[in-house]
């Protein structure tokens, strides 16, 4: 690996002794940049082993929002740990998730009632997409094993998520035959596409289990938005050809995009749910699928072969849901939601003076997510160690530099990362 953006005196000898054996990820391990030594984190900082500090306009993947660790979770969890950090969930309950599942129940919309839990998005999107063929097999309709995903969606890395992403541009492509074909349409946001998506469902609704979409935004396919009316339109379509509507709010759950769940913003009810990401507040593995009352009667029967077999080992983790219960406590205790409309304000102020940068495509803000769209990003190792020069974490991917920050970042480190980006794009 070359272009080191670290003093290499400065590396721990950890890092030495351990890098050449780690596989990173989405990384050209020949050529990537070396990771940076991370020896803490702490609120909106990321302190590297050299003793810099760097503005983290990331969250970790989206999932840090309340920032790193919040001594709320982090008692949560201690308290947990010296009880019981873990125990199946096969034969025995516990109480973390039990809480944990009838708060989030509380928190969706309609009548989203069952909660399903596993330790990564992509399983959860695997879990959702096992829900919907088997709730048909189980009602006795058979040969709907069919999913309708969108262009641009991208719903995790395991074969069955990879097969409902976009996979014509997306990483997947490689994959193609491994993976089940499914339908990628366009999202129905204008008469034509709106057209075209009925008239593939006319066609071939007898093989559709169901249509999976990121409401609102998709995230790591361009973090590209698309309106309520979209998601509206998807539930009329589900239900005028009996299908079943999964939303993904593997990213925009929990206030990314400005309320709890996109779900309620607008104000449609999918029959099944998946959550991830924030959920722990960024702590520790966790995932949700949730899934109304109809989904769920379809597998309430004295039949053993009606049962969802799954069952991952560490389901229900009681560190992870002791983290989560007091994420959803800092929600209710703390603005968060009034948070996140601050930042999309301040997001609006700085990424502004992108729009008239050369090579700048489009600058959008939804809730804290603020992205400044390239025509291209010609050497993505090099803009990724300015910023780092620059005294931020950002991390674009393909033509999109993105922020999504905890939602508790001090205004003044908000500033730092949107100026980073200005004054980084005014010079490519
Ligand atoms: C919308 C969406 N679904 C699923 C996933 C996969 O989640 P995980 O990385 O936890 O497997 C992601 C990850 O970025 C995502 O953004």
């Amino acid at each position: 690996m070359t272009g080191d953006t670290s003093k290499k005196n400065d590396r721990p000898g950890w890092y030495a002794d351990g890098i050449g054996h780690v596989w990173l990820p989405y990384a050209q391990m020949k050529t990537a940049l070396p990771p940076l030594p991370v020896v803490g984190t702490h609120g909106t900082r990321i302190h590297l082993a050299d003793g810099r500090e760097l503005v983290d306009g990331m969250a970790s993947w989206w999932t840090a929002c309340h920032g790193y660790n919040h001594p709320y979770i982090r008692q949560a969890v201690e308290r947990q740990l010296a009880t019981m950090p873990h125990v199946m969930f096969g034969g025995l309950a516990h109480e973390q998730p039990l809480r944990l599942a009838g708060r989030l129940v509380a928190l969706l919309p309609g009548d989203l009632g069952r909660v399903f839990f596993s330790d990564s998005g992509s399983v959860a999107v695997e879990v959702a997409l096992k829900m919907a063929v088997q709730y048909w097999l189980n009602r006795g309709v058979t040969g709907r094993s069919q999913f309708i995903a969108f262009k641009g969606g991208y719903h995790g890395d395991t074969t069955g998520a990879m097969a409902v992403s976009d996979s014509d541009d997306g990483m997947h492509a490689l994959f193609a035959g491994l993976l089940p074909a499914h339908h990628l349409a366009d999202l129905p946001d204008s008469d034509e596409s709106v057209a075209a998506l009925d008239a593939l469902l006319a066609s071939r609704a007898d093989s559709i289990a169901g249509i999976i979409v990121e409401p609102l935004v998709q995230g790591a396919g361009g973090m590209k938005f698309h309106d309520t009316a979209v998601l509206q339109r998807l539930r009329l379509l589900a239900d005028k050809y009996d299908t079943l509507l999964i939303f993904d709010e593997i990213f925009t759950g929990f206030g990314r995009t400005g309320a709890m769940f996109a779900a309620g913003t607008a104000g449609v009810t999918p029959d099944i749910v998946t959550l991830s990401k924030a959920l722990t507040g960024g702590t520790l593995g966790l995932a949700a699928t949730v899934a109304t009352r109809t989904v769920f009667d379809a597998f309430w029967s004295d039949d053993p072969k009606k049962a969802l077999m799954h069952g991952p080992s560490y389901m229900a983790n009681a560190l992870a849901c002791a983290a989560a219960n007091a994420s959803l406590d800092l929600f209710a205790r703390d603005p968060r939601l009034q948070q996140v409309a601050g930042i999309a304000q301040r997001l609006e102020q700085g990424l502004s003076p992108c729009r008239d940068l050369q090579g700048v495509k489009d600058v959008r803000i939804k809730g804290a997510i603020g992205v400044v769209e390239m025509e291209r990003i010609a050497d993505l190792n090099a803009l990724r160690a300015r910023f780092v020069a620059a005294g931020v974490f950002i991390r674009p991917f393909e033509n999109v530099i993105y922020l999504t920050p905890a939602f508790t970042i001090d205004p003044a480190d908000l500033d730092t990362l949107t100026r980073a980006i200005v004054t980084v794009v005014r010079t490519l």
